[in-house]
C-alpha cells in the first residue's frame, strides 16, 4: 500500500496516532527530556507544525500510522565547531526561543525519525530524511544538521560512545545503520554532541521505566541506553546523559 507524508500543520489530527507511534518504539526515558518536557507540544501547534511530518498508510479507507518525522529550525552562525555539546536539547530551546522571542532560524535540526517496526528496512526512512531536505530547502534555509541517536548502540553497552561511532564495516560505511543512511544521503559526521539529553528524575521514576531495581548508589546499564544511568540513593534521583552525533547535510 502507498505511504502518504503529510506535516500537521495541515493534518493536527494525526498528532495523537502519531505520538501513540513514537511510545510504542521509543525507550520510555528517552521522552522524559526535561527540555522536551518543556517545548515537545508546541511544535505541534506553531508554525514549526509544518515541520513535523506523519507516515500516513491507507489500507481499505482506514489510515495508519507508520512513521513521524520531527524537526526545528534554528539559529546557527554555520561553524561546525559552534555546533553544541547540548545537541538535542539546545536545538530545541535555541529553536523554540527563535519562534517565542522573534529569532532568525537559519539551518533546520532533525530532532527525530521514527518507523513502525514492519515498515523498517523499506525505504521510508529515507523518504522521511529527503523530505526534511527539501522543506528545509523549500523554507529558504541554509543547512540541515541532525544530532544522530545511533540505532545499534544500545547493543553495545561496554563500548565508549567515540568508540563505537568510529567502527567502519569492511566497505568502509559506518557501521551502525543509521549513520549509515545519514551518510547514504549526503551527510558527514561533525562530531560527538556529549550533552545531547538529560533526564534526571526520582529513582522510583527510574525503577518503573526500566522494569529494574537499583540497591546501591553507582552507574547502571538500562535496556536502550547509549550510556549508563548515574543512581545516587543519597539524593534518590538517577542521571542519564546521552551523547549522540552531529551530523550535517548541504542543501
Ligand atoms: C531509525 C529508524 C527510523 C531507521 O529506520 P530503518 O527503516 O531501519 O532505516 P533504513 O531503511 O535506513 O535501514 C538502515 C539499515 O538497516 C537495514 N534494515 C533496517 N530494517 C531492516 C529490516 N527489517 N530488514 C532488513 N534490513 C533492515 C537496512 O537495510 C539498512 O542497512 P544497509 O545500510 O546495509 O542498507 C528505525 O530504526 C526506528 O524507527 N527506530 C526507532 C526510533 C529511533 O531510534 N530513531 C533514530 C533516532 S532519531
Amino acid at each position: 500500500m502507498p505511504v502518504h507524508l503529510i506535516d500537521l500543520q495541515k493534518r493536527p489530527d494525526l498528532a495523537g496516532p502519531a505520538d501513540a507511534l513514537v511510545a510504542s518504539v521509543w525507550p520510555i526515558f528517552v521522552l522524559k527530556d526535561q527540555v522536551a518536557g518543556r517545548y515537545w507540544h508546541q511544535l505541534y501547534s506553531m508554525p514549526v507544525a509544518a515541520f513535523q511530518t506523519v507516515a500516513v498508510e491507507t489500507i481499505d479507507t482506514v489510515e495508519h500510522v507508520v512513521g513521524f518525522a520531527n524537526a526545528i529550525p534554528f539559529a546557527w552562525d554555520g561553524l561546525e565547531t559552534s555546533l553544541p555539546d547540548e545537541g538535542w536539547d539546545a536545538v530545541l530551546r535555541n529553536g523554540m526561543e527563535c519562534l517565542l522571542k522573534g529569532g532568525r532560524a537559519n539551518t533546520l535540526s532533525a530532532l527525530s525519525i521514527t518507523v513502525r517496526p514492519d515498515k523498517r528496512g523499506s525505504g521510508l526512512a529515507e523518504r522521511q530524511i529527503e523530505a526534511m531536505k527539501a522543506s528545509a530547502a523549500a523554507a529558504g534555509l541554509n543547512a540541515m544538521v541532525a544530532p544522530v541517536r545511533p540505532t545499534r548502540k544500545a547493543h553495545y553497552p561496554l563500548q565508549p560512545f567515540e568508540e563505537y561511532c568510529s567502527w567502519r564495516r569492511p566497505d568502509g560505511l559506518p557501521f551502525d545503520p543509521w549513520i549509515r543512511t545519514h551518510q547514504r544521503l549526503g551527510a558527514h559526521i561533525v562530531k560527538i554532541a556529549p550533552r545531547s539529553m538529560v533526564i534526571e528524575a526520582p529513582v522510583e521514576a527510574w525503577e518503573s521505566w526500566t522494569g529494574m531495581t537499583f540497591p546501591a548508589t553507582g552507574r547502571y546499564w538500562v535496556s536502550g541506553a547509549l550510556a549508563p544511568i548515574e543512581i545516587d540513593l543519597d539524593t534518590g534521583r538517577g542521571l542519564y546523559v546521552e551523547p549522540n552525533l552531529w551530523m550535517r547535510y548541504f542543501l
